[in-house]
């Protein structure tokens, strides 16, 4: 019995093989368990000594069980460890981390900009009743304005005659919004998306602007033209860029002016910031007075600057894009190429 049941444990391969002998060795009717209930019908000198050798057998068992359970144990701990075992000397796999967009950065960079110069951020409806988006800023229902800014309008159920909503064309819809909300003095920029069905190089129906607003007692065309100077200088990172305001018109803005800035084309490359080329970059003037007081706030007493800057045409021209529509195609080769993928 001894010799049979050593020898088995010595084999067992894993613990429930263990435990199975366990039963049958040791278990309340194992072999040994059985042998020492005989114990009772042997007379005291056999039991003498047949007592305690089962006594033994059984310690002997129990303790070579134990033994082989620790060393089965310790076997899986080596097996594992060697199976999991790994080179830490190996080349590391390159691992793709995500990147701001170039659109994303600009809009940051314009943010923080104005944030200097003690702009806040005020924000707006992307879809805008055309209040808002045209009556409120001096576009009245038949201004050749809405139709040469290729609306959006939002379909409204049948029998329902209210006016429809847009896709804000602009982000000029903001100053009504802040304006009517927290009155004058204000110095806000209103970053965001804008709408236009059109497509090509230089368009895509969805494009970033950001507006601009300083309303005070006597805000001027010489302080809008500083802050602008002041602002494609830090952008561009070219000390003391030249703007050229030209006579322009917007409806909501009188006078008003598209802005220019300072550039050159050398061997087909556009230097921003030099030379005696001009580049359009945005639109803006003083607020009309109709504006204001659509927004609540008195032109007698109050008066401003507003703009409107185009937040992709800018980044196109920093880092050198020419087609305005890879700013939308997701292609991480084409951000890659311009620095933004990792
Ligand atoms: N809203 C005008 C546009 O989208 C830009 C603009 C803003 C012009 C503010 C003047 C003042 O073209």
């Amino acid at each position: 019995l001894r010799n049979k049941y050593l020898a088995a444990i010595a084999d067992a391969a894993d613990e429930s093989a263990l435990e199975t002998l366990r039963v049958q060795a040791v278990g309340k009717k194992g072999e040994v368990s059985l042998k020492m209930r005989e114990l009772g019908k042997m007379t005291p000198e056999e039991r003498q000594v047949a007592g305690p050798a089962l006594n033994a057998l059984k310690d002997e068992i129990n303790s070579a069980l134990a033994a082989k359970k620790v060393a089965l144990a310790d076997k899986a701990l080596d097996e594992r460890l060697r199976a999991e075992w790994l080179d830490v000397t190996l080349p590391v796999r390159p691992q793709r981390r995500g990147s701001i967009h170039p659109v994303s950065q600009v809009w940051e960079e314009c943010t923080a900009i104005f944030a200097e110069m003690g702009f806040s951020v005020a924000e707006g409806p992307q879809i805008d009743t055309d209040w808002y988006n045209f009556d409120a800023l001096n576009i009245p229902g038949h201004h050749p304005a809405r139709a040469e800014m290729d609306t959006f309008y939002m379909h409204r159920a049948e029998g329902d005659n209210r006016p429809p909503h847009v896709l804000r064309t602009h982000t000029s819809p903001v100053q009504i919004r802040h304006m009517e909300k927290h009155g004058a003095p204000c110095r806000i920029i209103a970053p965001g998306r804008v709408y236009r069905a059109d497509y090509d190089q230089t368009h895509t129906p969805m494009f970033h602007q950001v507006e601009g607003l300083a309303i005070d007692k006597d805000i001027s065309m010489a302080n809008l033209k500083w802050v602008l100077e002041e602002f494609f200088s830090a952008f561009f990172e070219i000390e003391g860029i030249k703007t050229r305001f030209r006579a322009s018109h917007f409806p909501f803005t009188e006078p008003s002016a598209e802005v220019d800035i300072q550039c050159s084309w050398e061997d087909g490359q556009l230097k921003i910031g030099q030379g005696d080329g001009w580049l359009e970059v945005l639109g803006s003037g003083m607020v009309h007075p109709k504006v204001l007081s659509a927004a609540g706030v008195d032109p007698a007493e109050w008066q401003g600057f507003a703009f409107g800057m185009g937040i992709d045409r800018i980044a196109m021209l920093k880092y050198g894009i020419p087609d305005l529509r890879a700013f939308f195609d997701s292609d991480l080769r084409w951000l890659r190429h311009y620095g933004f993928g990792a």
